[in-house]
């Protein structure tokens, strides 16, 4: 056994591609829990999409051990971590000292991962309530981005150890002292603070590694006054055979086998079948102790029993951890397979997606047009987009995918729109750009925060964020600028329902609540989206977009004269076949709306707005 002073539990926040998951490789050879070179790149990253796309979600959690070569002064290098955050600490320096004296040098080290995308900034919150220390890695060719600032703001309101590092500075186009600059006023740390790491080389991370064990301090018992166990669930997936696996933070007492638990919010009861460590597979343990990060297997089979921020409890009478949310669904589209027989098949995958994702939600609807789908809830665009992939790539369905829309509430005649609170960080030099950009998005100029970056905070409609904002600011700021969002509330607003009519059909997918000031303009788009994508078919096609009742844009697909195989004369009967064959296939690509082909690519193309 040991003791929980020898425990550092961290975090790593960075943003897409400044190289957590190279680094975690790293970090993953030196206390060898693989052998270099002996593995796959990016070895935490388990999820295939985000492997596909390059980027992690997040990474699977992992426990490494490591033999300090001599007696670690909790504060040797001169740096008192309780400083880096102007709070004071509980833990005594010298019982800690103390302590690692005579439980020996072989430290456990907990890395979990924050997903790095602002969809699931609660669960990045949640994970921080976990560790007593982050990383902070910064790209030193990129800078402080939007999400690592807002992801450090929450670590600092939990009072973490911050450890600040600077990575791929092997690269020639590394800016080091810009970077160094960015930290040292955003953070307030000094120069020497600051760890200059190359993940892709390893120069440098044994020695960040170090201080990681010296500067995080070991698991306090936290929010305990009873000698009951407690547990943080940060994250839980669904194992057909085992029922839900949750992942686990003990905050006080123990998890072994056997033990009847609660969980908090759900009222959900069950009995642990197992507990285990990451290593980052899955490694049975008798128990877990205090400090300690792991795993339980619930046999429970909804996966929303058990929700990230659930605290695990041996006694229900106890007060759980606070802090416990439950996050909605912001951003909603509905989904339908091409092919209405595969209707089942669609079914069946979102159902399993579903078990899987406690974030996702979904109801079955039925569409004049696009006949039986389902409505789902998501995220974010993200999350959507992901799901989206998933269905595709894992589950091979051929879906239409409408257009994402966020939800008005509606009182008599009056609508009231949801509202973001968005933070947007960009180089000095774009800050017009920006302010221009959110005055046409209806934003509401908050705060702004000017160093050698700009921060600037504002209230935004989300339907606007959804309507290709992201793309705006990346592409008016060269790629520089970099956002992350929170819902914060509902306001009313004028607004009508925007119809689309085919052939003057209403075509519901493509229906959606509008702000006046947004309708004309929405409405254009629309139609002539639609006509560019729609093909000649053999009668004329009529696009309209009606506001209110009343048709305020409109568009026309000319019809097709001949069919396809009028050049086909006379005998030769495969080659017809064959033709005729050839377009039937064709047509799995195509979606009737009414009467009406609308390919597979339009969806998707409205859909990326
Ligand atoms: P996401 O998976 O998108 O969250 O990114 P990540 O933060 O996990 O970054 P990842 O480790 O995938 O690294 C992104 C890219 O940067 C990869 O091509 C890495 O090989 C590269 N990279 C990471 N660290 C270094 C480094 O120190 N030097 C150089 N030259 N390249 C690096």
């Amino acid at each position: 056994m040991f003791s929980r002073s020898l425990i550092r539990n961290f975090a790593i926040i960075a943003h897409i591609d400044h190289g957590k998951s190279t680094l975690a490789d790293r970090l993953l050879e030196i206390t060898g829990v693989v052998a270099k070179g002996d593995h796959e790149d990016q070895l935490l990253d388990r999820n295939p999409i985000s492997r596909e796309r390059g980027i992690t979600i997040k990474l699977a959690p992992v426990r490494m051990e490591y033999n300090s070569a001599k007696p670690t002064n909790f504060f040797s290098d001169g740096v008192p971590f309780p400083d880096l955050i102007g709070k004071t600490s509980q833990i005594s320096k010298k019982l800690l000292v103390n302590e690692i004296d005579k439980a020996g040098l072989r430290y456990i080290l907990n890395l979990i991962d924050t997903p790095g995308h602002v969809d699931f900034s609660y669960e990045v919150d949640r994970t921080l309530s976990c560790v007593e220390g982050v990383v902070l890695l910064v790209d030193a060719t990129q800078g402080i981005q939007a999400q690592t600032v807002a992801n450090v703001y929450k670590a600092l309101a939990k009072n973490l150890v911050i450890i600040p590092v600077i990575n791929k500075i092997d690269l020639a186009t590394a800016e080091i002292e810009k970077t160094k600059q960015q930290i040292v006023e955003f953070l307030g740390v000094s120069e020497k603070e600051i760890t200059l790491i190359s993940a892709k080389t390893g120069l440098g991370v044994e020695e960040l590694l170090k201080k990681i064990i010296n500067r995080i301090p070991p698991p306090t018992p936290r929010f305990v006054k009873e000698n009951k166990s407690k547990a943080l669930i940060f994250d839980s997936y669904y194992d057909p055979h085992r029922g839900v696996i949750a992942f686990v933070r003990i905050f006080s007492g123990e998890l072994k086998q056997g033990q009847k638990l609660f969980l908090s919010n759900s009222k959900t009861v069950f009995v642990n079948q197992e507990v285990g460590i990451f290593k980052p597979e899955l490694i049975e343990k008798e128990k877990l102790g205090e400090g300690e990060i792991g795993y339980l297997v619930t046999n429970l089979k909804n996966i929303r029993q058990l929700r990230v921020g659930e605290t695990v409890l041996d006694d229900p009478t106890i007060s759980p951890l606070p802090g416990y949310k439950k996050v909605k669904p912001m951003v909603f589209a509905s989904i339908f397979p091409t092919d209405s027989d595969q209707y089942l098949n669609l079914k069946k995958a979102i159902e399993k997606l579903y078990l899987t994702d406690s974030a996702l939600e979904f109801s079955p609807i039925y569409s004049r047009a696009l006949g039986s789908g389902f409505r789902m809830g998501f995220l974010g665009l993200l999350h959507a987009d992901v799901i989206r992939e998933r269905l595709e790539k894992e589950f091979d369905q051929s879906i239409v995918i409408t257009p994402p829309k966020v939800n008005f509430k509606q009182e008599g005649k009056q609508f009231f729109e949801p509202y973001a609170k968005v933070t947007i960080i960009v180089p000095k030099e774009f800050m017009g750009t920006v302010m221009e950009l959110a005055k046409e998005k209806r934003a509401k100029f908050i705060t702004m925060d000017n160093r050698s970056q700009i921060v600037i905070v504002y209230e935004m409609p989300l339907s606007e964020m959804v309507h290709g904002f992201f793309n705006e600011l990346k592409g008016r700021t060269a790629g520089f600028g970099s956002f992350d969002w929170q819902f914060s509330d509902y306001r009313p607003v004028k607004a009508r329902m925007l119809t689309i009519l085919l052939n003057k059909e209403a075509i519901d997918e493509f229906s959606e609540v509008v702000v006046f000031e947004r309708a004309y303009e929405r409405a254009t788009a629309l139609t002539k989206k639609l006509r560019a994508y729609i093909p000649r078919q053999q009668f004329e096609v009529r696009i309209q977009a009606s506001y209110g009742g009343k048709i305020i844009a409109s568009e026309r697909v000319a019809p097709l004269r001949k069919d396809v195989t009028a050049k086909l004369y006379g005998g030769d009967r495969t080659r017809k076949d064959k033709l005729l064959k050839k377009q039937k296939k064709g047509k799995k690509k195509l979606k009737m709306i009414g009467k009406v082909n609308i390919p597979k690519e339009a969806f998707l193309k409205i859909f990326k707005g």
